[in-house]
């Protein structure tokens, strides 16, 4: 995609409000932050916009409430993080979306920050409200996204409230992302095999059917796979299943058939009897209705690796099992270490992406070197597929 408007160096940015979008939905447990990445990741444009002593009001979503407030998605740990990592005065706004948070971006001093609380406690942002988007606007002088990963979300501070601004860029973590893309989808090799993790098949659909067309392989894996597994006629027992997934398969085992795309899926898993319990290799047709399913098994992580061999690129989205258990994150960590051995010996293109996938990487403590490792997931797919990303066109 190109045309799109990046912010420029040379921006007179001295005392001038900027409203920053960025992600910071990073994954927490009671409070706890797992993986810092895409915060690391921002804090260089920060540091350089306090440098050019501009005003940040910084904007980002944590998880999915529904336009109500929820105390465990709250920025909180994220601020306090923050303030660890970045010599300046950072405030936090609980508060609505009024005249007193634009009084507060009023009294901010050169490099000082005003963090928003999480933008989805609102229900207009996931509406795109043209009010609300307003009101955000009125918060700043000049609009940067660098959220490459939000893009695919028509949502207010991402989509909407760029008609209110007379200047809106693409920040630099932004560009990186889509200068990789684009250097893949340009010097793609093939076959191209993609991998497809986690758990949700009816938001993954429609990428999966549209890059049927384009790709030779897909494999499967992750609790999506589940689904697939039932639909050939396996007890999953307590695994993760999605309600009527049947259709979904049914119209992507129908459209592979057409593009000549291959879908793999497990032949067999490591199971257990709760997320914590001890583990257990098992055929596919040996699984019981107390067990659930948490990863993919030996036989399964051997065929994946030799469709690896076989490709001259790879994409990545989804870890493979319930990584946040070690004893459940080996076919990650080992699909993860062929993509990283083929792509140092040049014979692979690999691009990962999505905040779990990173998440994955980085517990496992692995060295690992890929061409591209993306913080979007949905994002980076739903580019991939070609698609106009709401939140890219308005920065044209
Ligand atoms: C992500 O983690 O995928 C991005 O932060 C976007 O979040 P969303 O899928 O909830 O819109
Ligand atoms: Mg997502």
């Amino acid at each position: 995609m190109n045309g799109i408007k990046f912010f420029p160096k040379d921006l007179q940015i001295a005392n001038k409000r900027i409203v920053l979008r960025v992600d910071l939905n990073v994954p927490l447990q009671d409070g706890k932050i797992l993986d810092h990445t895409r915060i690391l990741l921002i804090i260089p444009f920060l540091k350089e916009l306090i440098k050019r002593k501009s005003k940040i009001i910084l904007i980002s979503h944590l998880g999915r409430p529904k336009g109500e407030r929820e105390r465990k998605l709250s920025l909180n740990p994220i601020f306090e993080y923050l303030k660890t990592k970045i010599e300046t005065k950072i405030f936090f706004y609980t508060g609505n979306i009024n005249e007193e948070v634009k009084a507060k971006s009023l009294s901010l001093k050169e490099g000082e920050i005003l963090l928003l609380e999480n933008i989805r406690f609102f229900k207009e942002e996931t509406e795109n409200d043209e009010k609300f988007s307003k009101q955000l606007s009125e918060l700043g002088e000049i609009y940067i996204n660098d959220a490459f990963s939000c893009s695919h979300r028509k949502q207010s501070s991402i989509h909407k409230i760029t008609n209110f601004f007379k200047n809106s860029y693409g920040g630099p973590l932004l560009k990186k992302e889509i200068d990789a893309v684009n250097l893949v989808i340009k010097e793609k090799k093939t076959p191209v095999t993609c991998i497809i993790g986690g758990s949700k098949i009816s938001t993954k659909i429609n990428v999966i059917s549209n890059l049927i067309k384009n790709v030779n392989n897909i494999v499967i894996v992750g609790a999506m796979a589940n689904n697939f597994l039932a639909h050939k006629g396996y007890e999953v027992g307590k695994s993760l299943i999605e309600k009527n997934s049947e259709g979904i398969i049914k119209k992507i085992y129908a459209e592979a058939k057409r593009s000549d795309c291959k879908i793999i899926i497990p032949e067999d898993c490591k199971i257990s009897k709760s997320f914590d319990g001890k583990p257990q290799i098992k055929e596919n047709d040996k699984i019981s209705n107390e067990e659930i399913i948490l990863d993919i098994g030996p036989k399964t992580i051997e065929l994946i690796k030799k469709i690896i061999d076989k490709s001259k690129t790879v994409l990545w989205n989804g870890p493979a099992g319930y990584f946040e258990n070690k004893d459940f994150s080996v076919g990650t960590n080992l699909i993860a270490k062929k993509i990283s051995e083929n792509t140092n010996n040049n014979s692979l293109i690999s691009i990962l992406g999505g905040g779990d996938t990173i998440a994955a990487l980085n517990k496992s403590e692995l060295k690992l070197s890929f061409t591209h490792l993306s913080t979007a997931g949905g994002a980076f797919l739903e580019y991939l597929e070609g698609k106009d990303l709401p939140g890219l066109s308005v920065l044209k």
